[in-house]
């Protein structure tokens, strides 16, 4: 091992190439496939943003129109996942459960399991994924509430059946504001991929194994949960609402931020890569006031998030790690305004991420990318005999 190089948490090491999203830390640029997110985000809709980034260009009319249509066809989940929810504890993290939802899938469909399955074949799996994502992240939701799950209705497109699915009272009653759809398609368009990190590096590690796709993104799940990445748009409700319970003392806790011997972080701060600013918080930021305008919707804990920023944004401290608020900073704020509760926020965040994840096993198995083996630096004991349990 005296050839290894050693880089702890893949600081500046490249471990693919790729050809679907760039990003620019240092300029704050996001491009998926060549499109920058911000004209994304103003006009496109999710599901063309899923196809760009799953086939590499943006659709004509016929080809999003087939898309939509063999995704509908999809998002019927067997009947036996119900009874999963039986299972788990009424008050369990929704995350937990989409991941084993996800994986599980690979149990219902056992041709997922086949690596060298065609080209169509492997189309079909990610199809499938796209469709009964909808319906098993709003049942998570109904059932957190105790309710009746709602069936998808394939003559809505993907965005509105899964609010629908979501919010919806009965099958019948489709009343989805608008206002919601654009919100909910650009917060998801902003989600919807981010190059090699935590997660999709995951989802690429798990798939290179030639683990099948419902395996290698439910472990792209599990690592998004964690805090530090896609746990951090809960964290950062809960710790505006902490500070606004505190009595909004919004000085105190930036220095708790700062402190060293205080394991508190200013949650939605900081990035591995940008270093001058987030695009997606920047669009985020002013959709969170259009939003909340639009819906009529004042929520006190916006003002303590601006604040906050204000604050640490001219605190030394911040400046010199170059520490700007990241994409969970202001999303919370848009979800809970839209209705969905603070442990559904991750959930939001995967159902956004998971046409990234998906472009990123697709492309890593077309390209044929060798197995995932990082090695170490071995720091342990060496040569030492065994004792004897009396002896030691
Ligand atoms: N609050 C206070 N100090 C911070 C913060 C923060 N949020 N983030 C970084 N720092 C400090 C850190 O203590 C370190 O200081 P020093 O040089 O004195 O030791 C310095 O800044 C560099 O931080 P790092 O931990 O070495 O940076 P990293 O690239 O390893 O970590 C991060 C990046 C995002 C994990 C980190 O900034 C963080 O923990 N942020 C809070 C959690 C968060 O918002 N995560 C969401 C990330 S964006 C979306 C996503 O990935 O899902």
């Amino acid at each position: 091992s005296g050839y290894v190089t050693l880089d702890s948490g893949f600081k500046n090491t490249g471990a693919t190439k790729s050809a679907i999203t760039f990003l620019d830390g240092e300029k704050g640029i996001l491009k998926y496939r060549g499109y920058s997110i911000e004209e994304l985000a103003e006009k496109s809709t999710f599901l063309e943003v899923a196809y760009l980034l799953i086939y590499g260009s943006l659709p004509n009319q016929a080809q999003i129109d087939n898309f939509q249509h063999q995704i509908s066809r999809h998002t019927l989940v067997h009947e036996d996942m119900k009874k999963f929810f039986d299972g788990f504890p009424s008050k369990s993290h929704p995350m937990g459960q989409l991941a084993s939802l996800v994986c599980s899938l690979s149990a219902f469909y056992p041709e997922s399991l086949d690596p060298h399955a065609t080209a169509e074949e492997m189309d079909l799996t990610m199809i499938k994924l796209l469709g009964k994502m909808t319906t098993i992240v709003s049942w998570i939701y109904k059932k957190s509430l105790g309710h009746p799950v709602i069936y998808p209705q394939n003559k809505l497109d993907y965005v509105t059946n899964f609010l629908h699915m979501t919010f919806g009272q009965r099958t019948e009653d489709v009343e989805i504001d608008d206002v919601v759809v654009n919100a909910m398609n650009k917060l998801l368009i902003l989600h919807a991929d981010h190059e090699q990190n935590c997660s999709t590096s995951t989802v690429r590690i798990v798939g290179s194994s030639d683990c099948n796709l419902y395996a290698s993104i439910s472990a792209g799940i599990s690592a998004l949960w964690g805090p530090l990445h896609g746990g951090a748009n809960q964290a950062v409700i809960e710790m505006l609402e902490k500070i606004k319970n505190d009595g909004g003392d919004v000085d105190k806790w930036v220095n708790k931020a700062k402190d060293k011997n205080d394991p508190f972080r200013l949650m939605g701060f900081g990035h591995r890569v940008y270093k001058n600013f987030d695009p997606r918080a920047k669009i985020i930021k002013k959709a969170c006031d259009e939003i909340l305008a639009k819906l009529g919707i004042s929520d006190p804990v916006l003002d303590i998030a601006k604040k906050l920023e204000e604050v640490a944004l001219n605190d030394p401290y911040f400046v010199d790690r170059k520490l700007y608020p990241n994409v969970d900073f202001y999303s919370g704020i848009i979800y809970r305004a839209l209705g969905f509760p603070t442990e559904m926020f991750t959930v939001l965040f995967a159902l956004g991420r998971l046409p990234g994840w998906i472009a990123q096993w697709k492309e890593m198995r077309e390209n044929n990318d060798p197995i995932g083996r990082p090695r170490q630096i071995y720091i342990g004991e060496n040569d030492r005999s065994y004792v004897e349990m009396s002896k030691r």
